[in-house]
């Protein structure tokens, strides 16, 4: 499973890259806009293109992988040329667009002209489906908001895969608003080919108690076997 890093925090994909382990990023406006608004020390931000482009070109530099930038147009017209605009800025740019009539044109419109689409905002097998016939690289269910509202995200991702089995599709499910490690084993242990992860969630993979204490358990009988060499 390849993971991607859910953050417009530079320095921390930067130093999540350090693992080796990160194979792209996505952002989204609401990521973006809480980095620029951190950066700035403000609590709202009004940005100029400018800080979203810079953003995603320092995201770009930091990995060969693609990093998903997302459109804030609504209609087609302009979505596409704020499409154009975000792939030009690095050649691992991948377009977010969203799961909407406009959104699927437009993912249709850059994926003939051989732009990396990701779509956005998946809650449904039959958008799944729509987004893979427009061309899509990339399809984003989100599986946490799904289990907010009382249904079942994993299951989503089980759907699609299956759907998708059956076909030839180019388009790759990349699991998304991923809340806990058990949604990343659960869509590692269906083949889900991608995650996107929060940098809190990257963290925590690493994480058992037992490696902890089993640690420092080998490092204290080290130093007392050391001192009666001594
Ligand atoms: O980047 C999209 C997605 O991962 C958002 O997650 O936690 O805001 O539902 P979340």
């Amino acid at each position: 499973m390849r993971f991607f890093i859910d953050s417009a925090d530079v320095n921390e994909v930067r130093e999540l890259a350090k693992s080796g382990l990160v194979d792209g990023v996505t952002t989204n406006p609401s990521l973006i806009a809480k980095e620029i608004a951190r950066a700035s020390g403000e609590d709202s931000v009004e940005d100029s293109g400018g800080g979203i482009h810079r953003r995603i070109g320092e995201l770009c530099a930091l990995l060969d992988g693609p990093v998903s930038a997302e459109v804030v147009a609504t209609d087609f017209s302009e979505m596409y040329k704020e499409g154009k605009s975000l792939s030009k800025i690095a050649k691992n740019v991948a377009v977010k667009v969203p799961l909407t009539e406009s959104g699927l044109r437009c993912c249709h419109a850059l994926s003939l002209e051989g732009i990396d689409v990701n779509v956005t905002l998946c809650f449904s097998s039959a958008q799944a489906l729509l987004a893979a016939k427009s061309g899509a690289r990339f399809v984003s269910p989100f599986i946490g908001r799904l289990d907010d509202i009382g249904h079942d995200g994993l299951q989503l991702i089980e759907e699609i895969l299956e759907l998708y089995s059956h076909y030839t599709f180019r388009t790759e499910v990349l699991v998304a608003s991923v809340r806990s490690i058990g949604h990343v084993v659960a869509s590692a242990r269906m083949g889900a080919p991608i995650a996107t992860l929060p940098p809190k969630i990257f963290r925590a993979l690493y994480k058992h108690p037992l490696t902890d204490s089993g640690l420092e358990a080998f490092l204290s009988d080290w130093r007392e076997s050391k001192q009666s060499i001594l």
